[in-house]
């Protein structure tokens, strides 16, 4: 597989020796811990082409990823999933129509529809709780006939716990209503590349965004919007150009082009063997320690079986040096990737076999996720004149911005919502003390 933009990155190195152009580090060593990176971040100079008119050696990559995930169409995003969310659903859904949505949506999904005046429809399943929303197709079934008007259907998987839809149940229910089924697979771009193939695109998605820098050696920012649909295709850099920075960053760019090479050559492989190592730990730290079902990179401990909180397993872990992606009261989620060894594996299970563990089934505090009451446009709420309050004193106001911690990034009360007492309660659980509301 070709890597156009990283040869021609290099030799663009390798033969100017004055850059009369942007960025101002002009690509000169500095004493600085990244100096090795700058001679490489370059601009839309003569031959690099540029990423929303990509008519060159930023197509060429993009095509072979499109092969790769087995899509109609795949463009990279430099601002993460984030850029990606605000361009599928802008290619999908006019402004101001409705849209159906599984309610564990990230706040760039709420910003984005704030920009858009959207109307959405919240969708949960059964057991529901912030993080993870279990819908069903069932459930989406039920909101298609109701909201005959919707445009789209939107829904989050994996979660944060790496809990998984029914991603083909769920795109048939959306084929049958001839609705888009949209994909917010941040967390899922290794799903393409499993024994079996779980990745949206190859399920029935219309569209989806992977961050490719979650679980792929991609850096920080590069992400992939897959299109299976044709009709979404030819306008989806325009909808891109109208939300992301003038500026992308091409060490991002040649970060994604140089993950393709990988692609093709090294991660199935190296998933097959992340697919044994991780369930020979499972097995090895089980019943010690138990874990939630779901994505093969994430490994979601239970902590609060084994008596501790999942804060106080990732301060354990962190005092090993072993740092997570995110902890709350019940559960610790450790993130894995294609590129961690035995060595890590191992270095994990010597950490978690060493715990103390106090053996008592904490209390699982579990707050019902209830929807609050609508009670304004996402849009007019995001943008009204707010005021900052503590969470207790909240009760009857209306939420201005999205209340939410990062990570998870998933809003418990999306700016419109009338704040309840069930919210506060769970506001209170996710150590959200202060919020946002209208004046
Ligand atoms: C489910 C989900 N969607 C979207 C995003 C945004 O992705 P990015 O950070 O690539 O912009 C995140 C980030 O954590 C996420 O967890």
């Amino acid at each position: 597989m070709t890597t156009p933009i990283v040869d021609f990155v290099e030799k663009y190195d390798e033969t100017i020796s004055l850059r009369l152009h942007m960025p101002g580090h002009k690509g000169k060593c500095f004493i600085s811990p990244v100096a090795a990176v700058h001679s490489l971040d370059i601009t839309e100079v003569c031959g690099a082409d540029s990423l929303y008119e990509a008519d060159g050696i930023i197509k060429e990559s993009e095509e072979n990823a499109a092969e790769l995930f087995k899509a109609h169409k795949t463009i990279y995003s430099t601002g993460g999933s984030t850029l990606g969310i605000q361009t599928m659903v802008s290619a999908a859904v006019p402004v101001g129509a409705k849209i159906i949505a599984a309610r564990n949506a990230h706040r760039a999904f709420v910003n984005t529809c704030a920009l858009l005046d959207l109307d959405v429809v919240w969708v949960t399943g059964e057991n529901a709780d912030v993080i993870s929303s279990n819908v069903t197709a069932k459930d989406i079934e039920n909101a298609l006939c109701k909201e005959k008007d919707a445009y789209a259907v939107y829904i989050t998987t994996p979660d944060y716990y790496g809990r998984m839809c029914n991603v083909k149940a769920i795109s048939e229910v959306c084929k049958k209503h001839n609705v888009p089924l949209l994909v917010d697979n941040a967390h899922g771009a290794h799903l393409a590349f499993l024994r079996e193939n779980l990745h949206p695109i190859s399920l029935g998605a219309d569209i989806c965004c992977d961050s490719a820098h979650k679980t792929l050696p991609v850096l920080t920012g590069g992400a992939y919007i897959h299109i299976a649909n044709e009709k979404y295709a030819e306008r989806i850099k325009e909808k891109q150009s109208v939300f992301g920075s003038s500026s992308p960053s091409y060490l991002t760019l040649c970060s994604l082009d140089y993950c393709n090479f990988f692609l093709e050559n090294s991660v199935k492989e190296a998933l097959c063997e992340t697919e044994k190592k991780m369930s020979a730990l499972k097995e090895r730290l089980s019943p010690a320690w138990q874990f939630v079902d779901g994505d093969v990179l994430h490994l979601t401990v239970e902590s609060y079986k084994s008596g501790l909180s999942g804060y106080d397993l990732a301060d354990r872990l962190r005092e090993r040096g072993i740092e997570c992606e995110y902890a709350d009261d019940l559960y610790t989620v450790m993130l894995f990737s294609p590129i961690d060894n035995d060595e890590d594996f191992e270095k994990l299970c010597a950490a978690m076999e060493n715990i103390p563990q106090p053996r008592i089934l904490l209390y699982k505090d579990e707050i019902p996720f209830i929807l609050p009451e609508k009670a304004m446009s996402i849009r007019s709420a995001t943008f009204s004149e707010s005021e900052k309050i503590p969470v207790e004193k909240a009760e009857g106001r209306i939420c201005s911005l999205n209340a939410v911690h990062c990570p998870p990034c998933v809003p418990v009360v999306v700016a419109g919502e009338k704040i309840d007492k069930n919210s506060i309660n769970i506001l209170k659980k996710y150590g959200i003390f202060e919020i946002n509301v209208v004046k």
